[in-house]
């Protein structure tokens, strides 16, 4: 049903934890599951240069969180704010249909975090991360 790498990041999850004085935060849940994510990203001259997460959910919410973080790292906001919930499927290759809303969590949490960070400087981050559920 999962593929191995599902089964690696769910075992092994990358990242776990918290970002003392964190740039940005993010925290989404799914009201019909009841699953949450939350996100600390660290951003250094439009570069996430750490990234952590906790997550309170399924094997497949911690593996998408686990490996959207992976994604993120190191990369600009403007490349993280381009993930997608699919990019996320397909870097796991593959996850059942009943649990990709997983992974739309993992891209919402890193969106929130996002915002997070703007509206800390002060920035509306609508127009740039969108509207979040
Ligand atoms: Fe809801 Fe996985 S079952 S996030």
């Amino acid at each position: 049903m999962y593929s191995a790498k599902v089964m690696d990041h769910f075992a092994n999850p990358r990242n776990v934890g918290e970002i003392e004085n964190a740039d940005g935060v993010g925290e989404v849940g799914n009201p019909k599951c009841g699953d949450i994510m939350k996100m600390f990203l660290k951003i250094d001259n439009n570069v996430i240069t750490d990234v952590k997460f906790k997550t309170f959910g399924c094997g497949a919410a911690i593996a998408t969180s686990s490996i959207a973080t992976e994604m993120i790292k190191g990369k600009t906001i403007d490349e993280a704010l381009k993930l997608t919930n699919k990019a996320v499927v397909e870097a796991l290759d593959g996850l059942p249909p009943v649990k990709l809303h997983c992974s739309v969590l993992a891209e919402q949490a890193v969106k929130a975090a996002l915002a997070d960070y703007y509206r800390r400087q002060g920035v509306d981050p609508e127009p740039i991360v969108g509207k979040l559920e």
